[in-house]
């Protein structure tokens, strides 16, 4: 669309911006707390209530903690909340079988939500990566991440996510098919209404660094996720992976990280006009939050300024930290 303008001084752009009502008139985005999405990180470690220093202003939530959290997006207006779990180091094993025990902490606590709070929707992490003790998102058999039998236990760390109540499950792993094996399991066991938001266009990047130290998986981690993860020079191959996993089953689809892809976000909802999400990860998180601390930016300003950014790309909405500060932001 190249729009036809009439010369100077007939066409003056700035008139449109002279004043705050006439810039707000001619606003093509909005952000809405209704856009965001809240990752928190829960814990089962008592009392743990302590700023992880990687991310200044966010904390591990006990069991109670994410009530109150659930409690507190309620009150706010954001729509969901995404848990990640703190595994302790010791719990980790090569089978990763606590992924899909009924009683592991994240559905403990979407038991506890849904209870308590059960019009905030739950979304969940799926993959295998908090209960590893390779720190991969996947099975590891001498060096290698095994596809196939990861799936197996993906669907099933899926089923029990939903039979616990998750509203949205997020499979955040990368490997081929989960999709689809996803998708097939729900139908078969009664989950028709779940909702897969596939991360589906995830970059193999350094900007989920104080995620790890979040979750307790940056000593665990042996080598890098570039085997499934995607390579941060390709694009294209997000439009396929897209039009891969909404082939298969996904209700929506997630760019990941945020800022530094913003492009791809913008190609994905192009092409295909589905609800498209971006998480802004913890890296972007600790380079604002970081910066902010230092007096080097103005927080709230570069806040909304980045969540912004998504939605001009043409994000439906973002996950993001910042969820509670920005909703109280928006809420003036
Ligand atoms: C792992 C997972 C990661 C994130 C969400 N799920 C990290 C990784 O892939 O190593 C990162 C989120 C963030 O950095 O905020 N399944």
């Amino acid at each position: 669309m190249t729009p036809i303008l009439p010369p100077f001084p007939h066409t003056r752009l700035r008139r449109l911006r002279r004043t705050q009502a006439l810039r707000d008139l001619a606003q093509e985005h909005r952000l809405a707390v209704k856009d965001l999405i809240w990752p928190i990180f829960v814990t089962d470690v008592p009392g743990a209530d302590v700023e992880i220093p990687s991310m200044p202003g966010v904390s591990r939530l006990t069991l109670e903690g994410a009530v109150r959290a659930a409690e507190e997006a309620a009150t706010l207006g954001i729509p969901a909340i995404c848990l990640f779990p703190y595994t302790d180091p010791a719990l980790k094993t090569e089978t990763c079988d606590a992924a899909w025990s009924p009683e592991n902490l994240v559905n403990r606590v979407i038991r506890a939500v849904k209870a308590r709070v059960p019009e905030v929707a739950i979304m969940t992490d799926v993959a295998l990566d908090p209960y590893n003790i390779n720190g991969h998102d996947g099975l590891v058999r001498d060096g290698i991440i095994l596809n196939d039998e990861t799936v197996t236990c993906l669907t099933n760390m899926a089923l029990a996510q939903a039979d616990a109540g998750a509203d949205i499950l997020g499979p955040s792993d990368m490997m081929d098919g989960r999709i689809g094996a996803m998708r097939s399991a729900l139908e078969a066991k009664g989950h028709a209404d779940v909702t897969i938001l596939s991360y589906a266009a995830k970059y193999a990047s350094a900007f989920y660094g104080p995620f790890r130290d979040a979750v307790g998986a940056s000593g665990a981690l042996k080598g890098d996720k570039k085997t499934y993860q995607m390579n941060p020079g390709n694009s294209d191959e997000a439009i396929r992976l897209v039009a891969r996993d909404l082939a298969e089953g996904a209700d929506m689809v997630m760019v990941k990280p945020g800022m530094p892809y913003l492009d791809v976000c913008h190609r994905v909802k192009e092409t295909f006009g589905v609800p498209t999400y971006a998480y802004q990860v913890s890296g972007e998180y600790a380079m604002i939050a970081g910066a902010a601390r230092n007096g080097w930016v103005n927080h709230d300003a570069v806040v909304l300024e980045s969540l912004m950014a998504f939605r001009r790309a043409g994000c439906d909405g973002v996950l993001t930290y910042f969820a509670p500060v920005a909703a109280r932001l928006l809420q003036g």
